[in-house]
């Protein structure tokens, strides 16, 4: 702070002219040093004149040097850095598009992805890869055919899409903190939670902590659970096929895997379960409306800024959220404190995901002399059960029969093999091992419609991936479906439905294993045999007693929003055997 005996000598800003007239002249100068004076009782007038215009300068000089510093920061976030990443990527024989600032490529992504959504699959081909995500599949055509790396611009962000198997098992393996998660998209955060945000120290005690859980003889645990949800739904079909009406499965189903997920993970407080059911499909409707507010606002950059003040008032999409959010954790909390009082006073062992996550926990504190989850984590990893493991299974579920719909021949071989394994028996867990062309079925609908279609990591670090350096700020989009559909590792026949190609296993199935539904690595999908048990149970079940058609009023136009998923539902005709 200047002081009276430093007076003005440093820096004289009336020298420089930054506050206008000198102390003893009249007009705006005059009324701020009475002012002062009043403040300074007892100094002398100029004294503390001068005093406020130090005052005034040096906030003036603050107020400068902080504009200054935010314009670097979004020149730097805007312009230099995506060139500089350009140009790192570039020097190194990749190849992508130009970036345009700000906006990058999402005015292009919007604009191709509803071209090709505004019309269905010429025919009923699994070629979806070119409608699905119409702007990689143009890029790949464009940049990168041959070396299957290509990049592309997420607003400032370049994006490279990663489309060869050793390179993406690289990436997956990768622990030395060079790769992480990255950040989240606000929105997204409200339900994108849990292990499956976490990245290094956090992520390992939570997966370790959460890996019992899910363990396969924990899992036939739950077969009754899986059963009680079958014979509803079950009902409710063979009651539709009675009266000949269609059922749209992909509605049935999503509330099937809902029930399966509330009754595996919460037993006997089902019924909460299904009301965080209901209200998590209310907050992933606002989160993906806003998500796609968020691609179009990015188009129309004026508005940019409104809309990220916008995000965090109390407007009604961002209260509801934020309630729903609250309800969801006001049920949980309540669950989880009733579980704990009862694990307190019995020795009874759980058989539902939040009872072998709360012991699993007591373990952890045991063993490792330090605290588990909090109660707070305890609830973002259950949230996350429904997030990650019920659309996606029904996604699963319901491309299996659209596809067995279209290929009778393999839904009858499929049939012929349940009836030989289990009869009209409820299915048991020992004989699904012997399901080997439903198995063969299951894996070759995961590889043509893979309801994650891709996931995406962000270089913290440098890090050389397949000969090329990638520095920090570039975000790696690993591609499920371009891999899947690639002719290069599958064969000229890469389109067609062809089940038997994985019947000596997944390793043989394709040149360089190039199957990755479930992920890879370390981080590779806890729930892949939760799924894959509820997804066989559920097929042998309908298999068992239907048989099923499309509806003449399918559409066949798989989209993403998400996930892979049905645009227009999927009409399916259910006849009882
Ligand atoms: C067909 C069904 C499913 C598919 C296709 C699927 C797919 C995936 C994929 C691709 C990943 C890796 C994401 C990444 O590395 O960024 C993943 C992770 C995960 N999945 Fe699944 N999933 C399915 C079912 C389930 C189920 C039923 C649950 C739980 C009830 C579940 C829970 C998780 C969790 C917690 C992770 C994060 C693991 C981690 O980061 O350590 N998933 N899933």
């Amino acid at each position: 702070m200047p002081s009276q005996s430093r007076g003005v000598s440093v820096v004289d800003p009336f020298k420089l002219g930054v506050l206008g007239n000198r102390p003893g002249r009249p007009g705006l100068w005059a009324g701020a040093a009475s002012g002062a004076a009043s403040i300074y009782p007892g100094r002398s007038l100029l004294t503390a004149a001068a005093h406020m215009a130090w005052l005034v300068f040096y906030g003036g000089l603050a107020a400068l040097l902080l504009a200054a510093a935010w314009t670097v920061r979004t020149l730097n976030w805007a312009l230099w850095q995506p060139r500089r990443l350009e140009r790192i990527l570039r020097s190194q024989g990749l190849k992508g598009s130009s970036y345009r600032p700000i906006r990058g490529d999402v005015k292009d992504i919007v604009k191709h992805n509803e071209e090709a959504w505004s019309k269905p699959m010429p025919s009923l081909s699994h070629a979806i890869f070119p409608r699905v995500t119409s702007f990689l599949s143009r890029a790949v055509e464009t940049h990168g055919k041959e070396n299957k790396v290509t990049f592309h611009w997420m607003g400032s962000v370049p994006r490279v899409l990663i489309a060869d198997p050793d390179q993406a098992r690289e990436i997956l393996a990768n622990k030395t903190g060079e790769i992480g998660r990255g950040k989240i998209n606000y929105m997204i955060g409200y339900l994108l939670r849990g292990v499956l945000s976490h990245d290094g120290e956090k992520w390992a005690k939570h997966r370790k902590i959460l890996n019992p859980a899910f363990h396969i003889e924990k899992l036939k645990r739950m077969l009754p659970a899986f059963s009680s949800c079958w014979d509803e739904l079950v009902d409710r079909w063979e009651k539709m096929a009675e009266t000949g009406k269609e059922v749209d499965i992909w509605v049935d189903l999503q509330s099937f895997t809902g029930d399966v997920i509330s009754r595996t993970a919460f037993g006997s407080n089902f019924e909460e379960g299904r009301k965080i059911f209901q209200l998590h499909d209310e907050q992933s409707l606002i989160v993906i409306g806003s998500l796609i507010m968020d691609l179009l606002i990015v188009n129309s950059l004026p508005f940019v800024y409104i809309y990220i003040i916008y995000r965090y008032l109390p407007t009604r999409t961002n209260t509801r959220v934020e309630a729903i959010d609250k309800e969801v954790r006001d049920i949980l909390l309540r669950i989880i404190r009733k579980r704990e009082e009862s694990m307190k006073s019995s020795d009874a062992k759980s058989d539902d995901l939040l009872g072998l996550l709360l012991e699993s926990n007591l373990q952890h504190g045991r063993e490792q002399g330090n605290a588990g989850l909090t109660t707070d984590e305890v609830v973002e990893e259950c949230k996350l059960f429904y997030l990650a493991g019920q659309e996606t299974t029904a996604l699963l579920l319901t491309w299996t029969m659209v596809v067995l719909s279209m290929h009778q021949d393999w839904q009858e071989r499929a049939r012929q093999e349940v009836l030989r394994v289990f009869g009209k028996e409820k299915p048991t867990y020992d004989g699904l091992s012997h399901l080997k062309t439903v198995t063969m079925i299951l894996y070759e609908v995961l590889r043509l419609y893979p309801p994650t279609l891709g996931f995406q990591r962000r270089v913290l670090k440098s890090v050389k991936i397949g000969g090329v350096v990638y520095p920090p700020g570039v975000m790696l989009l690993l591609s499920v479906i371009r891999m899947h559909h690639d002719p290069d590792y599958w064969g000229k026949d890469v389109e067609e439905f062809k089940p038997e190609r994985f019947a000596e296993g997944v390793y043989k199935a394709s040149k360089k294993n190039a199957f990755f539904p479930f992920g890879g690595g370390h981080r590779v999908c806890i729930g892949q045999n939760f799924s894959l048990l509820e997804v066989k149970l559920t097929l042998c079940s309908i298999l068992q007693r239907f048989s099923f058609e499309l509806s003449p009023a399918y559409i066949h136009a798989p989209h993403i929003v998400l996930a892979l998923k049905p645009q227009h539902g999927a009409p399916i005709r259910l006849r009882r055997l």
